[in-house]
């Protein structure tokens, strides 16, 4: 790989420790997956916060490279850690986990990195452009600021998009190249879609049927933020695409995608059927995967305005945006109710296992993970249905 002299200057360690370490993490990257050189980004955000996932030795790494000066060089925000960094209390965290998760953003703090703690970075301040290079790891926000804002980024593991935040650098291939990034399935939309649960089930059956073959849709309706994030979250996961095209707004080429398929309403059934677990019981419910828009919140705060939860009711989403929620009355409401905030974290990487069995949720994504992290059974539905779960304890 061609490496510029500063570049090469990092590898040799003039620049210390942490970033000649960072700098060999990215020339082996590139090197394995064939990058004939470095680009610089402009924004990195970075998953693996979780000590829930991360463990001691996770923590060892970042407070290691912390304490030898790494720091980053560009704009770099946080996906959820494992609890609420002010109320895990009130969620059941318990101590000994609350000191290890508050030392790993501790480390990431002191390197630099913003500790939104977010899977939506682009709804609070991290929104890149049109063509720039970034360096993301989030699956849905990698898929959103693809396919969505039309930024530039593979999905990155932790220590690489942290490697890029330290050295400012990633290697030049996959989602980088424009050539890559070519539709090579037209996907039809023969079906009407509007909740959100409507647009994880789509990834879901489009994920199941081409993998992570880059889809162009046709017949793509307008829609909000809402159910778009559900998409880019439930198409990573069930497909493992990190970019989609939709014709008309985001995709101007003329080239015609080699395979054609469509999707029907049973194609959206039989995804709904699949995520949908034969209980009617419901202990947890969880709304905000990806993490809750202020639009979402107010409307969770007008269905529970004069209700009891019943049940243990999370409500996910950025502290940022929790803030907007208190200023416009909306938190009050959902306090009122019984439910509860979870800023900072979510019903996939907070330690969970054991605690519930059946999770009501609208999203296609965190029915992945609460089966595949926590074995919950997984009722996915509207907003309405979930609100209804917690506060009746039914699936109906
Ligand atoms: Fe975000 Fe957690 Fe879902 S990180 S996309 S809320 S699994």
């Amino acid at each position: 790989m061609h490496l510029t002299n500063e570049e090469e200057k990092m590898l040799a360690g003039e620049e210390g420790y942490a970033v000649q370490k960072n700098m060999q993490i990215l020339t082996a990257l590139g090197d394995i997956f064939g990058a004939d050189k470095m680009i610089p980004v402009s924004s990195v955000q970075v998953a693996g916060v979780s000590y829930y996932n991360l463990g001691d030795a996770g923590l060892e790494y970042l407070e290691t490279l912390a304490d030898k000066g790494a720091r980053t060089r560009v704009k770099t925000t946080l996906n959820p850690a494992g609890m609420d960094l002010e109320n895990w209390r009130e969620l059941g965290i318990d101590e000994e986990f609350a000191r290890k998760q508050e030392r790993v953003i501790q480390a990431f703090v002191r390197m630099g990195v913003i500790p939104s703690c977010t899977c939506t970075p682009y709804l609070v301040g991290n929104e890149p452009g049109r063509g720039e290079h970034i360096a993301w790891s989030e699956s849905s926000a990698v898929t959103y600021a693809n396919s969505i804002l039309g930024a530039m980024t593979n999905r990155e593991g932790g220590p690489s998009a942290l490697a890029a935040a330290i050295t400012g650098r990633t290697p030049s291939y996959g989602m980088h190249i424009e050539d890559n990034r070519k539709p090579k399935v037209r996907v039809k939309i023969d079906t009407k879609l509007a909740a959100v649960a409507d647009f994880g089930a789509l990834g879901y059956a489009v994920g199941k049927k081409i993998g992570p073959k880059i889809p162009l849709f046709e017949g793509f309706p307008d829609v909000p933020v809402e159910q778009l994030k559900s998409l880019c979250a439930s198409i990573a996961t069930y497909g493992g695409t990190a970019l989609f095209h939709i014709d008309g707004t985001t995709y101007k080429g003329r080239e015609a995608p080699p395979e054609n398929i469509t999707i029907t309403h049973a194609d959206i059934e039989t995804a709904l059927r699949a995520l949908n677990d034969e209980t009617a019981q419901v202990d947890f419910v969880a709304l905000g995967c990806p993490h809750c828009t202020l639009d979402e919140i107010k409307q969770i705060a007008g269905l529970l305005e004069g209700k009891k939860v019943t049940r243990e009711f999370w409500i996910c989403t950025a502290r940022q945006t929790m803030k907007e929620a208190e200023e416009m009355g909306y938190a009050q409401k959902i306090h009122a109710a019984g439910a509860k905030f979870a800023c900072d974290t979510c019903m996939a990487v907070a330690p969970l296992k054991g605690r519930f069995t059946v999770l009501a949720t609208d999203s296609a994504k965190a029915c992945y993970y609460g089966r595949g992290t926590n074995d919950f059974k997984t009722r996915i539905g509207s907003v309405e249905e979930c609100v209804n779960a917690a506060v009746t304890g039914n699936w109906s």
